[in-house]
């Protein structure tokens, strides 16, 4: 039951304090539970100057410690109207409805107070956080990265055989000497074996042994042993040969090409290799050499040479009257198409291996190959290329 009427001398409403006005609101309610009609809580002064305390907290700290000394499991209201099973049913229905009516009058000063506060924190913190509008733009991440220039030139490069309908077949770099060299037609023990500064692995205990393919030309094999003429395809890869200079670097890259059906001949190869220069390096055209050579696995075989202009360590491409060699080419020889369960008598075909590296030099004026493989940044951000002008087929070659 309610605690018997103490009325304190400063009733009502002339609380001095926060807490005092606690103790009289406690008072109030005690009073409301014996005699609603005595007033009105949610509009009693008392109530008027915590509303005005609720109103006027600067922190937060001061505001959390008013609402639970309030509302909290110990706070005047909860406690206050904690026996409300006790009071006479008759007047019950009136002590609830006042306790309402005062949760909501108190309730208003305080969530508006405490947006205010919660802005004022946001405030503050957009005051120190400032955004500095002169600072330098940071790069985004697709702008600082490059993409290497091997990258870019073997995307160019399938671009445009993918448009004369090649498609590209692939094989392991690491590869056995029989689809190396023997079903090539590399003589076994024949000095020609020797031609390729081969990395061998060491001999299994059956004697044979895997080596790093020294060219693609592996992967025509494969190809011929998988698929049905008419065959048409390129061979992007990498490849190795104990070899370092200027323009050697014991790994580097070919595009090997393989074509195979009833009659395709030279002509066909030297066409299609005369429309790849003009289509890759971007010009009408390009002042090619065709040279007779010799590789075991075509016959006749061809060397091809590229008009090029060498200067001081610089070469250019389209000028000058040097040449530089880049690619091995030839038709395809009767004993290889053997090797790989086709008749000679009924088909026939040309292949080509063409250096990566060597043509990407050309075409972007790198003078030293060996840059390419050094990981240095500074070179990666002078000759990369920015992501989002990759060539394709759809954007063009030169976006
Ligand atoms: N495999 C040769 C090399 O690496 C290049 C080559 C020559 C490839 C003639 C061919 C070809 O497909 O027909 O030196």
């Amino acid at each position: 039951m309610a605690n018997p009427l103490v009325l304190s001398d400063n009733m009502p409403g002339t609380a001095k304090s926060f807490d005092e006005a606690l103790q009289i609101l406690n008072l109030e309610i005690n009073q409301v539970k014996v005699d609603p009609s005595a007033l009105n809580l949610s509009t009693s002064s008392n109530t008027a100057i915590i509303q005005g305390y609720f109103s006027s907290f600067q922190t937060n700290a001061d505001f959390e410690n008013a609402r639970i000394k309030i509302f909290g499991k110990n706070g005047v209201i909860t406690t206050g109207f904690a026996d409300l099973k006790q009071v006479p049913p008759e007047i019950r229905p009136a002590v609830g409805n006042q306790r309402k009516e005062l949760v909501a009058a108190i309730e208003r000063p305080s969530s508006e107070t405490q947006k205010r506060l919660q802005q004022a924190v946001l405030d503050a913190k957009l005051n120190t956080e400032g955004v500095d509008v002169t600072l330098p733009v940071r790069e985004a991440a697709a702008d600082i990265g490059r993409v290497h220039p091997i990258t870019q030139v073997i995307d160019e490069l399938t671009a445009i055989f993918a448009d004369m309908s090649f498609s590209i077949a692939e094989g392991p770099d690491i590869e056995t000497d029989d689809y190396n060299f023997t079903k090539l037609n590399f003589p076994k023990d024949h000095p020609a074996r020797d031609m390729q500064d081969t990395f061998f692995f060491n001999p299994k205990p059956d004697g044979s042994r895997l080596l790093l393919r020294t060219h693609t030309s592996p992967v025509q094999v494969r190809t011929m042993l998988n698929q049905k003429p008419p065959i048409r395809v390129i061979i992007p890869g990498r490849t190795y040969r104990s070899d370092s200079d200027q323009t050697h670097t014991p790994m580097f890259h070919q595009v090997e090409g393989l074509v195979i059906d009833r009659n395709s001949h030279l002509g066909h190869l030297k066409w299609i290799l005369q429309e790849f220069c003009k289509a890759f390096f971007e010009v009408d055209s390009v002042k090619m050499r065709f040279r007779p050579s010799f590789f075991p696995f075509t016959e006749p075989s061809l060397e091809v040479d590229i008009q090029c202009k060498r200067d001081k360590g610089e070469i250019r491409f389209g000028e000058g009257d040097d040449w530089m060699e880049i690619l091995g080419c030839g038709m395809v020889h009767p004993n290889v198409l053997r090797n790989c369960g086709l008749d000679p008598d009924e088909f026939q075909g040309f292949a080509w291996g063409m250096g990566i590296d060597r043509i990407a030099m050309l075409k972007y004026g790198m003078p030293d190959l060996r840059a390419f493989f050094e990981a240095d940044v500074r070179w990666l951000n002078h000759y990369g290329f920015r992501p989002l002008d990759f060539p394709t087929l759809a954007g063009g070659l030169s976006a």
